[in-house]
């Protein structure tokens, strides 16, 4: 019978600075530059928004939920879905929520147990995470490994949950102390989590969300807004096989070492689309005023950015255009091809619209 793990202490000794430090370095230098490109913008949030739904799409696939970006949108602008279907998406609505929830929380309030708590909790709101003891710590034995395998055939058995407090009392010292480097840390960081596993569900999601929290947290990027999901989805096997090399056999370096690349991956992926996103927003910031002339032109815009797809209770509820107004404006960026139709009206549905151009930006 496999033991449960028993994790190393933070901060670790002996890491090989030698071999990492030319990763440090360039990583350091890609996130640099993309958190140029936040800090140049008025309202990254609105903007970015494009990332974190594919984040929030991204993260919550690696586990297997089917739904896609398009259909969140869909979701978004009022479409209703199979039962099934509407779960995985209330998974994905629930990652993204906590991602703008812990936005607001972590301004003035410092790194805590109680906050990781809170964002299980936002993240198993749903009939599928009821059972899952949303926001509380397990107190029971869990294992990873192949699906409806036993603790005998698990890959890893992580930590007692005798010990898990412990382990957990020293991530989380560890996370408000000052490492050699924050990239370094926050790769640290990640893994431990993983390897502690201190939830019954959704312990990659939580340990995924973390990583643009503690950049912010640590004032690395203006914006908690630097998202890994796209390059460990894409790279899954490697991701799990360098986790399972730390417990397997202490391969803390090798595993730091593909997590600094895939910073330095993920943030030149991430400085190709902001561009393209921001100048997609520029060219508009001049076109809808002209198209439209009307006040209401900011809302508007702020709406394509944040609702891709939509429809005319959308523009009127949230961006509080006026009903008088709302199917003027829609017409004139119809028919100057910047949306397009993608449902149209039936009875007393309304039809919904999307802003193809972005949405084939961030895909
Ligand atoms: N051998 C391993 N050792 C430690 N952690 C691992 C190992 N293999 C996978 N993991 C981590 O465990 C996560 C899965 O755990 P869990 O099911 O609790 O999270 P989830 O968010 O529900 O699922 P997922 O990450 O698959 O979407 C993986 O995403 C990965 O981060
Ligand atoms: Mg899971």
């Amino acid at each position: 019978m496999p033991m449960p793990y028993v994790p190393a202490s933070l901060p670790l000794e002996n890491l090989d600075y030698k071999r990492l430090i030319g990763l440090v370095g360039e990583a350091n230098t890609k996130l640099a530059e993309y958190n140029g490109l936040l800090q140049s913008m008025v309202n990254p949030a609105i903007l970015l928004s494009p990332l974190t739904n594919q984040e929030s799409v991204l993260s919550s696939k690696i586990e297997g939920t089917q739904a896609t970006i398009d259909e969140v949108l869909q979701h978004d602008a009022g479409q209703k879905f199979a039962d099934e279907k509407e779960r995985d998406i209330q998974e994905i609505i629930n990652y993204r929520s906590a991602i703008m929830q812990s936005y607001k929380e972590l301004v003035d309030r410092p790194l805590s147990l109680n906050f990781i708590k809170m964002l299980h909790t936002i993240l198993m709101d749903s009939v599928r995470g009821k059972d899952k003891n949303p926001g509380q710590f397990r107190k029971e034995q869990n294992w990873i490994g192949l699906p409806g395998c036993t603790m005998d055939t698990a890959t890893f058995v992580p930590p007692s949950p005798f010990t898990l407090m412990d382990h957990l009392e020293n991530w989380i010292s560890y996370i408000n102390l000052n490492e050699v480097d924050p990239l370094i840390q926050v790769a640290i960081i990640h893994a431990q989590f993983e390897i502690i596993h201190p939830f019954l569900d959704g312990n990659g999601r939580i340990g995924r969300l973390l990583i643009p929290l503690f950049l912010f947290y640590k004032k690395r990027i203006s914006e908690p807004m630097f998202y890994l999901s796209e390059y460990l989805e894409k790279n899954r096997a490697q991701y799990y096989c360098e986790l399972q090399g730390i417990t397997s056999r202490s391969a803390w370096n090798d595993w730091i070492a593909f997590f600094l690349n895939a910073i330095c991956e993920q943030s030149t992926m991430n400085i190709e689309k902001t561009k393209k996103i921001m100048s997609i927003y520029e060219e508009l910031r001049y076109k809808i005023p002209e198209l439209t002339k009307s006040q209401y032109s900011q809302n508007l815009l702020d709406m394509l950015f944040e609702k891709p797809v939509f429809n005319i209770s959308n523009l009127i509820l949230k961006y509080n255009i006026p009903k008088s107004t709302a199917p003027r404006l829609v017409k004139a960026i119809l028919d100057a091809g910047i949306i397009e139709e993608l449902k149209p009206a039936a009875g007393r549905v309304s039809a919904t619209y999307w802003f193809p151009r972005l949405l084939t930006t961030v895909r």
